[in-house]
């Protein structure tokens, strides 16, 4: 049955690679289905993509580069089903040249079309790294999950990761010429001359010179749900460390970044990977289960704010 109002659109980044990013995806996206949710998955990873094979699809029959070489006209129709049943999946495309750095306006063709897609959840998948073409995705989206380790390269490369999408965000609200955009690359660049360290300090340097433009960036910020997993956890430490980073975040970047949950590291996760189907699919004793179940209330929560149907 067709959803009946626009699907909530939710990104996963984090920086890193291998942190766990397609997992997240693919079992938060199972549960929601469980619930009586429809859901879309959407690999974005035009380099390396892969969220295909967490949810049971060996070689999918079209993939994103379908559409956005023009092949396929519609963005539903290179849509394909999987293992989850109530849900279907856009899948990236890893063997196409040229495509892993799609122009602006590819991305907005594409931008433009998810939402109308039909699903009551669409999980967009982001890949690895921090690049523009990675963030602007991150940045284009109301919602946005990043998952980080609790290592500090992880937790480093996710900090990037958000100041990045934060940055291109910002700065796609105003002209290239305008007062704001040009403040935007002292703070991009903090050990340049006159360079700032927070997002807050630049925006209350321009205040008076650029209200208008202050007041829409501030509203932009306020506007958005972050949320942040911890993936990989073995101890209590390693949950701290997503509250740590969490406030730092909030400081730095004005970002309201809620911490939704963690998942613990969990040995079934290999065969989950190997049968090509989310572990809450196949295991009920399986530890992160439960980790993922509060990780998808609290999502549901945040962007719909209903509890599970
Ligand atoms: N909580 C966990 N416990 C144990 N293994 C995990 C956990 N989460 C993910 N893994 C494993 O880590 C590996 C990387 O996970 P995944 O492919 O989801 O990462 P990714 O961030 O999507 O990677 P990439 O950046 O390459 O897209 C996989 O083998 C996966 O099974
Ligand atoms: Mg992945």
């Amino acid at each position: 049955m067709p959803s009946s109002s626009s699907p909530v659109i939710v990104s996963i980044g984090g920086g890193k690679g291998g942190v766990g990013k397609s997992t997240l995806v693919a079992n938060i996206g199972a549960i929601l289905c469980s619930e009586g949710s429809r859901v879309g998955f959407i690999d974005a990873d035009l380099g390396g993509a892969n969220l295909h094979l967490c949810v049971g699809v060996r070689r999918p029959k079209f993939t994103l580069a379908d559409y956005l070489g023009g092949r396929v006209k519609e963005l539903s129709a290179v849509a394909v089903e999987t293992m989850v049943p109530n849900s279907w999946l856009i899948s990236g495309a890893s063997d196409i040249l040229g495509l892993a750095n799609p122009k602006y306006a590819q991305k907005r063709k594409l931008l433009n079309n998810i939402g109308r897609l039909d699903a009551d959840f669409i999980l967009v998948d982001l890949g690895a790294g921090a690049d523009t073409n990675v963030t602007d995705f991150f940045a284009a989206f109301p919602f946005g999950i990043v998952v980080s380790d609790s290592l500090p390269t992880s937790i480093e490369n996710a900090y990037g990761f958000l100041k990045n999408a934060t940055l291109r965000g910002l700065s796609r609200l105003f002209a290239p010429q305008s007062v704001f955009r040009h403040q935007l690359y002292r703070f991009a660049d903090p050990g340049s001359k006159g360079g700032v360290n927070s997002v807050e300090e630049l925006l209350s340097q321009v205040e008076r010179e650029a209200p208008e433009e202050t007041k829409r960036a501030r509203e932009w910020l306020a506007g958005r749900g972050t949320f942040l997993v911890i993936n990989m956890v073995r101890e209590r430490e390693d949950v701290e460390a997503g509250r740590k980073f969490a406030d730092i975040v909030k400081k730095y970047l004005s970002i309201n970044l809620f911490y939704i949950g963690y998942v613990i590291q969990d040995p079934k996760m290999r065969k989950s990977q190997k049968a090509m189907r989310p572990v809450v699919t196949m295991d009920d004793a399986a530890a992160a289960r439960e980790c993922f179940r509060a990780i998808t209330r609290n999502l549901r929560t945040l962007t719909k704010g209903e509890a599970p149907g």
